[in-house]
C-alpha cells in the first residue's frame, strides 16, 4: 500500500526541491518541510489515550501518544528527514543504518547500524528522501527484521512505482508514504523526474 500526497503545500514546495537550481541550505530547509506534511498523514494511526487537562477555565478530555515510535533515517540522506519527524514525534527514540549504493551494481551496501531496545509493538518508521530502485529500503526493513521489529512504515519524499513494487513484494504489510510517486527510473537508477543525487544536493558534495 502506498499514499501520495498530493497537497497543494506539499506540491509547491517539491518544485523547489526538484529545482536544480535550489542549493543545499533551502534543499534541506525543504526537506524538512516536506517531511513534516508527509509524516502529518503517515502518523494519523498512532495509538493516544485518553487524558484529563485543566486549561484555566476548566477540565477537558485531551490525547496523548501511547504508541513506542522508532525513527530510523538511513545515513546520509534520511538525516534529513529527522527534524521534521521528530518535531511531530518529539518522544521518539531514533535507530541509524548505513546503506549506500554500489556506483556500478546500484545495489545497497550496508556499513552502519545502531538500534535501540525495541518491543514487539514499537513501530519503526524508516525515512529516506529516495525510494529508487528500492534496494536500500529492503535491506534496511531485513535489518530491523532481525533486530525483532514487527511494525515498520517508510516515509520518503520521492519514489516511482519500480520501487514501490519491490519494497511491496518483500514487505507487503509496510505502508509507503511519499510526496511524490515519480514516472521511472532511468538507465543509471535515478528517479526521474526526481531530485537528483539527494546526499549530494543536502550536503554540497556536487
Ligand atoms: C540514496 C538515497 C537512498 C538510496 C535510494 O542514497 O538516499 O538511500 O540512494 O536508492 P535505492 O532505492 O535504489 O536503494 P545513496 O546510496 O546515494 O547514499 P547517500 O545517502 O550516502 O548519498
Ligand atoms: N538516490 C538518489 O539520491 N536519487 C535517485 O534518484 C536515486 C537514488
Amino acid at each position: 500500500m502506498y499514499v501520495e500526497i498530493k497537497h497543494p503545500c506539499v506540491q509547491h514546495k517539491l518544485g523547489i526541491l526538484r529545482n536544480k537550481h535550489t542549493e543545499h541550505k533551502q534543499f534541506r530547509e525543504l526537506a524538512t518541510e516536506v517531511t513534516m506534511f508527509v509524516c502529518y498523514e503517515a502518523l494519523k494511526h498512532l495509538e493516544v489515550k485518553e487524558i484529563m487537562v485543566e486549561t484555566p477555565l476548566c477540565q477537558t478530555l485531551c490525547y496523548k501518544i501511547t504508541d513506542d515510535v522508532l525513527v530510523v533515517p538511513i545515513l546520509r540522506a534520511g538525516i534529513s528527514m529527522l527534524d521534521g519527524i521528530l518535531s511531530i514525534v518529539p518522544t521518539a527514540r531514533v535507530g541509524f543504518v548505513g546503506v549506500y549504493r554500489d556506483q556500478k551494481t546500484k545495489k545497497p551496501i550496508e556499513y552502519y547500524k545502531k538500534f535501540p531496545e525495541a518491543t514487539d509493538n514499537t513501530l519503526c518508521i524508516v525515512v529516506d528522501p529516495m525510494l529508487a530502485t528500492g534496494g536500500s529500503i529492503v535491506a534496511t526493513l531485513d535489518l530491523l527484521k532481525k533486530h525483532g521489529l514487527k511494525r515498520a512504515i517508510v516515509v520518503c519524499i520521492v519514489t516511482c512505482p519500480e520501487g514501490i513494487s519491490v519494497v511491496e513484494q518483500a514487505y507487503p504489510n509496510v505502508p509507503i508514504y511519499a510526496a511524490s510517486v515519480d514516472k521511472r527510473l532511468d538507465e543509471n537508477k535515478y528517479i526521474v523526474p526526481g531530485l537528483g543525487d539527494a546526499g549530494d544536493r543536502l550536503y554540497g558534495t556536487l
